[in-house]
């Protein structure tokens, strides 16, 4: 019946009694496959076989008959005094393949993704976990609560209605992987109520437009110019996803009146405004421009995450959610995955309110204000005829290439160069300054200036 009677558990070895193969055989037979399959890796020690036989229920001669069979095959290797470990051997042909990573390393990154990977207050944060745990009941280790960690809702309420002038109350804030998943969630909720188009920036974040495209739903692209998105025809669709304080790529901020117009639109159609609030917090020559929920809370699903604040490492964002809906995403967030991770969100949670993120945010709005300067003053002198728009917020600025210039080529042309930057339709460039340091932007925009002029 239950063939399977013993098993070591850290190797998964399952022994079969019942079928009169001799325990050493399969012993054996199971480690060699393990360490050929790489499933165990090289390196790895294996228990002794006192503790093994003990787990396996078998004698412990067999286990040692077992070990050194396999170390004479080279599979094993003992060494005196020292567990015997899994030996190194050719790597099997059919692994997985290692997933690309998506910052591949350059020498100049221009790249406009994440906030500057090295500042990143690791010793703060340790901090902040380490209070966390302590503070967190045995209770609050199990499952959270789908919408989110009580105590993260809590802290992001506060410092969104102190930070970026959103009106939220913790109730409404559901807590997310990153603006990235709440995009699935708001895409898969519209399908399901039978929303079928959503307007979307042109040009745009193409990352969630794919997301929306593969969730079913069709974009209407509205172009964006000086003043942002475009809101004098505005057809009639489910939703609008914008990003009124920086937008993205151009750098416009969302006119005041293109504001009001916006959420009379999504009033006039019934529709919801979803706001991506990636980069609000950087506002270099004025004081930041509030969230648009703040004007309309009840059009507006705001959307923000740690990915430009921190690093997008952490992998946690948030949505603010009119009425109804906070509890509506909450079902949908946990009928995906169950929750964000909850220590993270305490952790989180502890550094908002020790005051870690304004401190952080304090120190890197003037770090990167002057790494913005400075870029500006390279551009000025190696690119004086290209225009600079979206300097005055957020972590990148958008150079608007000449009449009929190949974006696409000049971006290789600048790969080739070292320079990793990111070029989109429309002749435009973004450069991000968030992870370069500031001695290299000297060199690095001689080197974008040398790709751009290379293609004349
Ligand atoms: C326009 C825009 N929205 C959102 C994000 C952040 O997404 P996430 O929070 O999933 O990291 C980025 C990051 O580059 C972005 O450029």
């Amino acid at each position: 019946m239950d063939r399977v009677d013993h098993f070591g558990r850290d190797l998964f070895v399952a022994l079969d009694r019942a079928g009169g193969r001799p325990l050493r055989s399969q012993l054996e037979e199971q480690l060699r496959d393990g360490v050929r399959s790489g499933r165990l890796h090289a390196g790895t020690a294996l228990p002794s076989t006192r503790a093994l036989a003990a787990e396996l229920g078998i004698a412990r001669g067999v286990v040692v008959e077992a070990y050194g069979q396999l170390v004479a095959e080279g599979f094993l290797v003992a060494r005196r005094g020292s567990a015997t470990r899994v030996a190194r051997v050719a790597a099997p042909e059919a692994r997985v393949a290692t997933p690309a990573t998506r910052i591949p390393p350059a020498r100049f990154d221009f790249r406009a993704e994440s906030a500057d990977r090295g500042a990143f207050p690791r010793r703060a944060w340790l901090a902040a976990a380490r209070r966390a745990m302590a503070a967190a009941p045995d209770a609050d280790l199990g499952y959270g609560t789908w919408a989110g960690a009580p105590a993260l809702r809590g802290a992001l309420a506060a410092y969104l209605g102190r930070a970026r002038g959103v009106v939220a109350d913790p109730e409404q804030v559901v807590v997310t992987a990153g603006i990235t998943q709440a995009v699935a969630l708001l895409a898969a909720v519209l399908r399901r109520r039978g929303a079928r188009k959503v307007i979307v920036e042109e040009p745009g974040f193409d990352q969630h437009g794919t997301i929306l495209e593969r969730a079913g739903l069709s974009l209407v692209p509205i172009e964006v110019d000086d003043g942002g998105l475009r809101t004098d025809e505005l057809p009639a669709a489910a939703a609008a996803l914008v990003t009124p304080a920086h937008q993205m790529p151009t750098g416009a901020v969302l006119a005041p009146e293109r504001r009001a117009a916006l959420l009379d639109w999504a009033a006039a159609n019934d529709a919801l405004v979803f706001e991506d609030d990636y980069d609000g917090e950087y506002r270099y020559d004025r004081e930041p421009v509030g969230a648009l929920q703040g004007l309309g809370a009840g059009r507006v699903v705001y959307l923000g995450s740690t990915s430009k604040t921190l690093v997008p490492a952490l992998r946690l964002g948030w949505m603010v959610l009119p009425g109804g809906l906070a509890a509506v995403l909450a079902d949908e967030r946990g009928w995906t995955d169950g929750g964000s991770p909850v220590l993270d969100q305490l952790t989180l949670a502890m550094f908002i309110e020790r005051g870690e993120l304004d401190r952080h945010l304090r120190r890197m709005r003037l770090r990167y204000r002057r790494r913005r300067d400075a870029l500006i003053a390279a551009l000025e002198r190696h690119l004086p005829e290209l225009d600079i728009t979206g300097a005055a917020a957020g972590l990148h600025i958008t150079l608007a290439l000449p009449e009929g210039a190949d974006a696409a080529a000049i971006v290789d042309r600048a790969a080739a160069r070292g320079v990793a930057v990111l070029g989109c339709a429309r002749s435009l460039l973004f450069v991000g300054y968030a992870n370069i340091a500031d001695a290299a932007i000297e060199p690095a925009v001689a080197a974008l200036a040398e790709a751009v002029h290379a293609g004349h």
